[in-house]
């Protein structure tokens, strides 16, 4: 907790005013100014989005453990994944892939008798690790997931080795009404009467690159014959395009441009387009927990390129479609390091995230909330056991990473409307390899519901606290309080043996003549929520 007394010692002088026993006042070093606005855009929940493949442990021990496990599930699903998902309001999983997606074939998971199939991934196995497909987990396990957290389904069509048919096939399973289609009748004597009401389909994944290593105009043509005899079930579908591989050093640009051009004239609908933006360490010697100074701004300021990805993209759409039907979609983000610090051999890809990474989402999310006419949708890659997770499990044991934690403390803002938040504040200097660097000493985004805001800001100085004071445009703030997520040490995340080294705390938030004054630690990430007249 933070008195009054410390934030006016660390602070800069305010003009005249002095308070008895600590002279002279000083001001805050950071004056931010909320200004909610009416025609502000809304910020999708869906850009608080998860993304699970069929991909070393993610599916199977990270979220599917079985019918039969001693592990607490529902119906196969770990119970606790299901129940923390729930707790941050989880808006969508996007699966099966991902890479996986376009060697997968749907009606392998359903039913009684499932084969044993290949994993895409099984190619990246260390020896002596079996990652056959045993599909077990299907589309009805899938939408049983869904429904038990109350997220949307977000499914991913393979464009590289099925075909149209097979995909409007999905579509009617999935989505027509027993006793319309033999298909719908499938469903339900399989144990689904309902339709599982599948509005978001990605029509193929990095055709670029494993999903079937296209030309942007192959793949073009390839996406108007898979969507143009769309089974036109409801819902409305939102259909995706494979948009750019963003964290490419040139974003990709040629495939944006080349793909929209190549659609010109044709009348299939593109309503998203997916980026993806790995904030890509896996050809660097930087290691996951431990590092110096440097890396921990590294990887901060690689990930806020994202944001001129995006707007670039966005550039590249609005050339083609000026009046914005289509929307970006970041169905793939995260810090993604070097091999080798796996929690164990058949769980690929996995990551023991700290801090850094926390702050690297807070980033991350801001940058989505302050963007958000742009985006539609955006996924975390991905949530269980691969690259930028929100926790790590085997077997019985099950941890919260640093960046789950964001997804809780940034809720406020999910179906929120974006407010404008202005920081002013000096500078901060990053050491980085060229020599120091400058960056803005706070980020953040700010959004709103009615009279309450919800303001989200990151420090990322390892040894300056940030006193700001917080105030409207136009009103007055009357209540506040906050929650902070930090940690003496940089490096530290939280491991099965030490599951709460990094958790949330509460944060002091003083409220007073219409202001909320706070005192933001360094390497630290606060939420605050403030009711204003
Ligand atoms: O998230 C891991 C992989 O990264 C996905 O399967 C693929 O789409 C991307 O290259």
């Amino acid at each position: 907790m933070i008195d009054r007394r410390s934030f006016l010692r660390t602070s800069a002088i305010v003009s005249g005013a002095v308070l008895a026993g600590v002279a002279p006042v000083r001001a805050a070093d950071a004056e931010i100014e909320i200004t909610p606005r009416e025609d502000g855009p809304g910020i999708s929940a869906h850009l608080y989005g998860q993304f699970i493949e069929h991909l070393g442990g993610v599916i199977y021990d990270g979220i599917w453990v079985g019918k039969d496990s001693k592990i607490p599930n529902v119906g196969g699903i770990r119970k606790q994944f299901i129940d923390d998902m729930a707790r941050i309001g989880v808006p969508n999983f996007r699966w099966p892939g991902g890479c996986f997606a376009d060697g997968y074939h749907w009606r392998d998971g359903i039913g009684t008798k499932r084969p044993r199939t290949y994993n895409y991934w099984q190619a990246s196995a260390p020896a002596g690790v079996d990652l056959t497909e045993s599909n077990n987990f299907g589309i009805h396990e899938f939408m049983h997931l869904c429904r038990a957290t109350g997220a949307q389904p977000y499914l991913a069509a393979n464009m590289a080795s099925g075909s149209p048919q097979e995909f409007h096939d999905w579509v009617t399973y999935c989505n027509a009404q027993a006793g319309t289609a033999s298909l719908a009748d499938e469903r339900a004597a399989n144990g689904d009467r309902e339709p599982f009401g599948v509005k978001y389909w990605g029509v193929g994944n990095e055709s670029w690159g494993c999903g079937g290593d296209m030309t942007p105009q192959e793949y073009a043509t390839l996406y108007r014959k898979f969507v143009t005899q769309y089974p036109a079930y409801a819902p409305k579908p939102f259909l995706v395009a494979v948009g750019p591989r963003g964290h490419q050093k040139d974003m990709d640009i040629g495939w944006t441009n080349s793909f929209f051009e190549a659609m010109q004239g044709h009348r299939s609908p593109v309503d998203g387009l997916s980026i993806h933006f790995y904030t890509d360490f896996r050809n660097t010697a930087e290691k996951i927990a431990t590092f110096n100074a440097q890396g921990w701004f590294d990887v901060i300021r690689e990930g806020t390129r994202v944001e001129e990805v995006m707007k670039q993209h966005w550039g590249i759409v609005e050339k083609f479609d000026p009046s914005h039907h289509t929307r970006l979609i970041v169905d793939e983000w995260g810090v993604w390091y070097k091999k080798g610090e796996e929690i164990g051999a058949h769980y690929l890809l996995s990551q023991p995230l700290t801090l850094r990474d926390a702050v690297h989402t807070a980033y991350t999310l801001d940058i989505f909330n302050r963007h958000a006419e742009k985006l539609a949708m955006a996924n975390v890659a991905q949530t269980v056991n691969c690259i930028h997770s929100l926790f790590l499990a085997e077997g019985d044991k099950f941890v919260r990473l640093p960046p789950y934690y964001v997804f809780e403390m940034y809720r406020g803002h999910m179906g929120a409307r974006q407010a404008n938040l202005q920081i002013r504040c000096e500078d901060l200097t990053a050491p980085t390899a060229n020599g120091p660097a400058t960056m803005a000493r706070l980020s953040g985004s700010a959004s709103t519901k009615g009279k309450s805001l919800t303001v989200t800001l990151a420090n990322p100085s390892l040894d300056s606290p940030c006193s700001a004071v917080v105030k409207l445009s136009i009103g007055s703030i009357t209540e506040g309080r906050g929650q902070i997520l930090t940690h003496e040490d940089m490096t530290r995340g939280n491991t099965f043996a030490h599951p709460n080294e990094v958790k949330l705390a509460p944060f002091a938030v003083d409220v007073r003549a219409g202001r909320a004054e706070i005192l933001i630690p360094p390497r630290a990430i606060v939420a605050i929520e403030l009711k204003s007249v």
